[in-house]
This record gives C-alpha cells, sequence and structure tokens, in this order.
C-alpha cells in the first residue's frame, strides 16, 4: 500500500510518497482501507519537528480519516470487515491503508461523504469541547472566533450560532469572511484592515466579548484579550500565527476573565465518554442538517505535500482533504 512518509523532520516537499507493507491489526485494533484524511494545521508542525511531540522517524502524518474496514482484531466487536467507518488516529492517515484503535471508529452515516466524515472529527471535536465545556458558552453571550474561515474555527463560527451565541468572525480577507457570514457569523472583522481590539469593542457597546475562540495567536491574542468582557473567557486553541504570546497577566485580573486552555486530544484520551457523547451530539446535529462541513479542495495521495503547503501559505477556507 502507499502512503506519505516523513523519513527527517522538515517542510512538506521532503515528503515521500512509499510502497509500504499492509500493517497487521492487534487485538483491539482495526485495518482501515483509507478513502479520505482531513488535513489539521498540526499536520504542518509534526512533520517540521515543531509539535508537542515529536514521533520517531520515519512516520505517516494524518489523524482525521474516513474508510472501510479490511480486518478488525480478535477482541474487536462494535465494527466488522466491511463497515464504512470515519475516526481519529495517532498516525498514518495519509495513506491507503492505517490501523485505528476500534473504539475510536465510528459506524459512517449513509449520507456522509467520505471527504465529510474525515473532516468532521477533529474541526467539531474541538470546538465543541471549547464551547460547551472550557467556555461554558451561554444563549445570548456574544463570541469572537479569530481564524474564522478557518478548520476550526469555521466549525466554532458554525457551533456558536447553533448554540444561540452572537457570533463575530474575524479573518484576514475579506472573501474568508464572507464564507464565515454564509455560515452564519453575525458580524465580522477583516484584522488584516481593521483594528481588533477597538472593532470589537465598537460592536459590543463598549463591553467587549463574553467569550474569544483563539486558534491563531500571535499579536492577535492580547488585542482580542484587551476586548474581553468582565467574566469573559478567553480560550487557548492554538497558535497557527507561529508565535505563542506573553499575555501580561494585570489583563485577566482587570477584568475579572479566565484564560482558559483547550487540548481536544487529551481530553478525547481522558475521558473518552464525555468525548463519546460530544460526538454524538454532533452527529446528532449533522444528521438534522443542523451542521455543514466545508470543503474548500480534496488533492490525491501524492499531492499531500501540496495541501500542505497551501494550508501554511493561508490559502485554505473551512477543510482540505486527501482523498484515495
Ligand atoms: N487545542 C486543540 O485541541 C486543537 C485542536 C485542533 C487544532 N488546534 C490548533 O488550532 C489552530 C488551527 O487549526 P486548523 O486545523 O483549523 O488550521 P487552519 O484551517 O489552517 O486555520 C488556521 C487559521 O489561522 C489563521 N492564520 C493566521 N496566521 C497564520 C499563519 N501564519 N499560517 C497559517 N494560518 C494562519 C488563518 O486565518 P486568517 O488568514 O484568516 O488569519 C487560518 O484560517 C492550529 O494552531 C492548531 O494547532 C488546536
Amino acid at each position: 500500500m502507499k502512503a506519505i512518509v516523513c523519513e527527517k523532520f522538515g517542510p512538506p516537499s521532503d515528503l515521500v510518497l512509499k510502497e509500504l507493507d499492509s500493517p497487521i491489526p492487534k487485538e483491539t485494533e482495526v485495518l482501515v482501507s483509507v478513502q479520505a484524511c482531513s488535513v489539521n494545521f498540526p499536520d504542518t508542525l509534526i512533520i517540521q519537528g515543531l509539535y508537542q511531540f515529536k514521533p520517531a522517524l520515519p512516520f505517516t502524518p494524518g489523524n482525521d480519516i474516513a474508510g472501510v474496514v479490511k480486518a478488525v482484531g480478535a477482541k474487536v466487536k462494535n465494527v466488522n470487515v466491511g463497515d464504512a467507518v470515519f475516526g481519529f488516529v495517532k498516525m498514518g492517515g495519509f495513506a491507503e491503508e492505517v490501523i485505528a484503535e476500534s473504539r475510536a471508529v465510528f459506524p459512517k452515516p449513509p449520507n456522509m461523504s467520505d471527504p465529510i466524515a474525515a473532516s468532521f472529527m477533529m474541526a467539531y471535536g474541538t470546538s465543541y469541547h471549547a464551547l460547551k465545556d472550557r467556555a461554558k458558552l451561554k444563549e445570548g453571550e456574544t463570541l469572537v472566533v479569530l481564524g474564522a474561515s478557518g478548520g476550526v474555527g469555521l466549525a466554532a463560527v458554525e457551533l456558536g450560532k447553533l448554540m444561540g451565541a452572537r457570533v463575530i468572525a474575524a479573518a484576514s480577507t475579506d472573501e474568508k469572511l464572507a464564507l464565515c457570514q454564509s455560515y452564519g457569523a453575525d458580524d465580522v472583522i477583516n484584522y488584516s484592515k481593521e483594528d481588533l481590539k477597538n472593532r470589537i469593542k465598537e460592536l459590543t457597546d463598549g463591553n467587549g466579548a463574553d467569550v474569544i475562540y483563539d486558534p491563531v495567536g500571535g499579536k492577535y491574542s492580547e488585542a482580542a484579550l484587551r476586548a474581553t468582557n468582565w467574566k469573559g473567557r478567553f480560550l487557548v486553541i492554538g497558535f497557527a500565527a507561529g508565535d505563542i504570546p506573553k499575555i501580561p497577566l494585570n489583563l485577566p485580573l482587570l477584568k475579572g476573565c479566565d484564560i482558559v486552555g483547550v487540548f481536544w486530544g487529551n481530553f478525547a484520551m481522558k475521558f473518552p465518554n464525555e468525548n463519546i457523547a460530544n460526538i454524538l451530539q454532533l452527529m446528532q446535529w449533522y444528521s438534522e442538517g443542523k451542521l455543514k462541513p466545508h470543503i474548500h479542495a480534496t488533492y490525491p495521495l501524492a499531492q499531500t505535500p501540496q495541501a500542505l503547503e497551501d494550508m501554511m501559505n493561508r490559502k485554505v477556507r473551512g477543510k482540505i482533504v486527501i482523498t484515495n
């Protein structure tokens, strides 16, 4: 089977397409014939050796998969050979076949395409965990989403509306903001042209936002934190801009607000039942037509490096997906 292999840490152009042996599932694992695997920003970091953990070389990146079960381990009860599934794997999704823990795969609803199924888990899982479990977002509150047209950002816009918030989407181009509006954003801020802090204040009668969702970092974090309401919650999601900001601690003091960390992957491992309950709620909303992942583009397996480059160059709106 073919797989994208990272043999040394570096840019996407260092990745190679190789023919590898088909993996064999252990007792609690399944072998999935991959139809689609979406690209997430952490994929761009992990291949450069810049993520929270460095995998041993060589490895195949890619986590968010959809496909068909090809073989099951002796103790697997929840899925059978031939089942269409989607789920989250530790590694190896940018390939024709991948091993998954059986409890990390879910039956794929018949009305869900493979690219959409592969785009679901991390984007919606992260944003729902962030807004519901960490921010405890309430109906009528104002939510500001930075990087709002990105994978997790657009999911936060959609979920924020679904949870009854007023959503202000912030992004770097008018095209990206138009997509956010089509997903229900009430107001938009183009932070490459407008002053982020002042615009949030203007749009909230000087009060600031109740919840800030920040997957971008860099210079935007402090500006947004300065426009947080009393008792606000500032969600630390990620640092797509590259710099991890250093925040003056007088800001949360002055605003009586919380800076709240979010790490969906660890939450899903430490609290699998809570995560599964969240995913089932999200699947229910999908089946009711309330969520519709936006697929910006699909790429064949051999073009995975190009897909990663496009994400790093801020060319992506919603999700991009590698398909076999
Ligand atoms: N905490 C968690 O559990 C968790 C889970 C998943 C992802 N994340 C993190 O969330 C962030 C977003 O992930 P994603 O998959 O949604 O990525 P994405 O689709 O690429 O979205 C990231 C957004 O960040 C903005 N951005 C600003 N500066 C950028 C730069 N220099 N390079 C790239 N993008 C830049 C872009 O929007 P504009 O052009 O509009 O600024 C882009 O749409 C990443 O940092 C990722 O590691 C965290």
